[in-house]
């Protein structure tokens, strides 16, 4: 199969890229490089024949014609997004220009050109969303998020995403343009870029720095190892049904502070400090405007229809995750000169 991958230079993209590339498929890479990308995310499959990278903006509709006439791929698996809910909350513009109006322009490119190849039925185009535009869960733990869950978007960035998802699924239904979405919950994992929550603890514990917990810790996520992630998305695009949405969960909640104490407690064991924990380092500051209480994923259609599970445990995915911080300094020293990283965004509605 040959992937049109957008947004492959990122933190979830790259994962994508990589794993399709080491299964067979023939992968183009399209990403206009902003602050939260790194081609060496894609290093180890750069050379390989069966990738191919564009530099190219979504906002840009003529520069996607070029790329789909040049490379006609078999799917498009569109990832490329603003993505942190912080930056969000002190730029709304960038993620309406790139979250709606980039993924209109995606819809719009990948309609001519299956138009023009005849409609091909086995065409598809995989959106790849968030589980942040069902809103806020309350604590109770039988409640989850399933594909039916009324839309409820809650931040800029969850807004943006929500409106790209009402996009992809109005196309299909006017146009009858070949479609899947999933949404999914937080990833952590190997190249999270240094301004997420789970590297930012990580390197501020080994930095000495406070571990800032937002509130009172208690908001509770549905952790999702990236690579399981990638995983699920290439079987949806392979085999997911025409049209149909799936949600991707870790089925692995856990509130912030359980999270940032469980890290501290791979860290006491894999880089022990000369006193005391990184627990200790850890610091309340104010909350994030709008802060949703609770995501949790109820897996139940992608784990039956086509009968996808998490591989990992979060803990056995967070002392991966820290090994590999541990393992590839350089990689992220690169990145924290970058604008805004280690900076407290975000705080002013
Ligand atoms: N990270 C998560 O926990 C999570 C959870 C659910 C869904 N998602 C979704 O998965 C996708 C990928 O998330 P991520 O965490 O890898 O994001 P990321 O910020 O790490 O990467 C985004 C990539 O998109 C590229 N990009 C941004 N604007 C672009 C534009 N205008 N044109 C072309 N490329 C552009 C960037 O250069 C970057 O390489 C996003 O659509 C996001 O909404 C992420």
């Amino acid at each position: 199969m040959k992937l049109l991958v957008t947004g492959g230079a990122g933190f979830i993209g790259s994962a994508v890229v990589r794993l399709a590339v080491a299964r067979g498929h023939a992968v183009v890479n399209v990403d206009a490089l902003t602050y939260a990308a790194c081609l060496d995310n894609v290093a180890s499959v750069a050379q390989s024949p069966l990738y191919a990278f564009e530099q190219a903006d979504i906002r840009d509709r003529a520069a996607l014609d070029r790329v789909f006439a040049k490379h006609r791929p078999d799917a498009v698996m569109h990832l490329a997004a603003e993505s942190h809910v912080d930056r969000s909350i002190d730029g709304p513009g960038d993620f309406i220009e790139t979250n709606v109006i980039g993924t209109f322009n995606m819809l719009e490119a990948a309609r001519k050109y299956w138009t023009e190849a005849g409609r091909p039925e086995t065409f598809r185009f995989h959106h790849i969303s968030t589980d942040e535009v069902f809103g806020s869960l309350p604590k109770d733990p039988s409640i989850k998020f399933t594909e039916d869950t009324p839309y409820d978007p809650r931040s800029p960035y969850s807004a943006s995403k929500a409106s790209s998802d009402h996009l992809v699924r109005a196309w299909h239904e006017t146009y009858g343009l070949p479609v899947v979405l999933t949404n999914c919950s937080n990833n952590y994992g190997p190249f999270h870029f240094p301004e997420k929550l789970v590297p930012v603890i990580i390197l501020n514990a080994l930095a000495g720095k406070p571990l800032p917990i937002y509130g009172d810790g208690s908001n509770i996520r549905d952790w999702l190892f990236v690579e399981d992630h990638a995983d699920a998305l290439l079987l949806v695009v392979e085999k997911g049904a025409l049209g149909r949405s799936y949600n991707i969960g870790g089925e692995n909640e856990r509130t912030n502070l359980e999270l940032v104490r469980t890290l501290c407690a791979i860290l006491d064991e894999k880089r022990p400090k000369a006193q005391g924990s990184y627990a200790d380092q850890i610091t309340f500051v104010t909350d994030r405007p709008g802060h949703d209480a609770r995501y949790a994923i109820d897996p139940t259609r992608i784990r039956t229809e086509l009968g996808w599970r998490p591989s990992v445990t979060v803990e056995e995915g967070l002392a991966r995750t820290v090994q590999w911080y541990l393992d590839n300094e350089p990689w992220w020293r690169a990145l924290q000169g970058r604008k805004g990283v280690g900076e407290r965004l975000g705080v002013k509605a």
